[in-house]
């Protein structure tokens, strides 16, 4: 028999993953599943970036590349960031992994370690908390509520800090709350770092999905003294539609990607050939399939909202960004559904799966007891459809 570790064992699975596998095995059995438990575009990726694969994996393009990736690809990054934010970085500052996760994996591993404090206000992105303790850095969690319209407010950082400090991690647009902070907020909250050695990791893979008004903020342009203290993690898998394809990176300080680098040249070698290739064609190409998407993602907004709204004792606020509406379902806790009693929202998405085939995620798994959260990155009928099955399932409570 092989003993398992004690990393193994303190890791939690991805709640988002597990609430996905258990839609799949309904759906397996032959049940209709409306399933709004995954992040991930629905779109197939654009063809000519899948063309600019295939082409490179024709001409040759199929080995090793360097560990931080080809050089095309850290200078097709460098340029979007130029043209996107205004943001001047070179390659040396420029790492690219196997998907923004592992990216954040790597720059935790490589900036922080057992006595540092990360501070993750919640509610954060299921995998946040795992990779922290993965490192053995203890993560600090600063509760934010609906009202705020889930933001951490400066005197919460402020009141977050310990002499063990090391690391801040901000995601706007947000995952699963759609939160967009302005850049007013964030310089506010980051003038609170000023004075201490607290690092800033940025996650930004919504980047091109915000609506309306809203627009995305680079942390790493708040501030002239920001930008050696910021890493900044985006990837492809959200505005390209490239989730299979694995392609996230870093933008930090040339000591942190040289950290990094070594870290992943022991890991993985490097990131997958032809999906570099892929990230020049996403990357340099045209971006009117960007536009695209996001003009869709706006219109099943709309819809989730008007829909979610009309449901009795259902609460949220609207997300700015991203793909996900995060409600409050606390109204139906302590009620009774097909004699299933619901008491958390854990207990309320085992229940609506099972009964009405409805698949959410519960709020607990993103640090925030008392919400679900539904991914609209699924096509309009399936919205209309199952949330007329939920609105009906909840009607049902005894
Ligand atoms: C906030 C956030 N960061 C990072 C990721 C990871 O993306 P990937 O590893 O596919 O690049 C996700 C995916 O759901 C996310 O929501």
């Amino acid at each position: 028999m092989i003993r398992t570790s004690k990393l193994a064992a303190s890791v939690k699975p991805s709640a988002t993953i597990a609430a996905g596998t258990k839609a799949r095995q309904l759906k397996a059995a032959g049940i209709k599943v409306f399933d709004f438990s995954l992040g991930e575009p629905d779109f197939n990726t654009p063809q000519h970036i899948c063309d600019a694969a295939e082409k490179a994996a024709e001409s040759g393009q199929t080995h090793y590349t360097p560990t931080a990736g080809t050089a095309e690809v850290k200078a097709a990054i460098c340029k979007w960031y130029k043209a996107f934010h205004g943001l001047d970085c070179t390659p040396e500052q420029v790492i690219v992994s196997n998907g923004a996760k592992h990216s954040i994996h790597n720059a935790l591993a490589a900036t922080v370690g057992p006595g540092d404090e990360v501070i993750i206000p919640t509610p954060y992105w299921v995998s946040y908390s795992d990779l922290v303790s993965m490192t053995g850095a203890t993560p600090v969690l600063v509760n934010t509520t609906a009202e705020s319209g889930f933001k951490m407010s400066p005197a919460q950082l402020k009141a977050a800090l310990t002499p063990n400090s090391r690391l801040l991690m901000l995601n706007s647009p947000n995952n699963p709350t759609g939160t967009v902070y302005t850049r007013a907020e964030l310089e506010a909250l980051v003038d609170a770092l000023e004075k201490t050695e607290v690092a800033v990791l940025s996650d930004e893979i919504y980047e091109q999905l915000t609506y309306g008004d809203l627009t995305p903020t680079c942390v790493a342009t708040l501030r002239p003294w920001l930008k050696d203290r910021t890493i900044t993690i985006s990837g492809a898998s959200k505005s390209y539609a490239m989730t299979g394809w694995r392609m996230g990176w870093a933008v930090a300080p040339a000591a942190v990607v040289k950290a990094m680098d070594t870290i992943q040249s022991q890991e993985t070698s490097c990131p997958s050939s032809v999906s570099q290739a892929a990230l020049v064609a996403a990357l340099t190409g045209p971006q009117e399939c960007v536009a695209e998407m996001r003009k869709e993602f706006a219109a099943r907004r709309e819809l989730t909202l008007s829909l979610l709204n009309a449901i009795p004792g259902v609460k949220l606020p609207a997300p700015g960004g991203a793909f996900y509406a995060f409600f409050d379902v606390t109204a139906y806790f302590g009620r009774t559904f097909g004699g299933t009693k619901v008491t958390d929202s854990l207990s309320f998405c085992n229940a609506l799966l099972e009964q009405a085939h409805v698949n959410l995620v519960p709020g607990v798994a993103f640090g925030a007891e008392g919400f679900v959260r539904m991914s609209f990155a699924t096509n309009r009928a399936t919205i209309e459809a199952g949330l007329a099955k939920l609105k009906e399932w909840l009607a049902s409570a005894n």
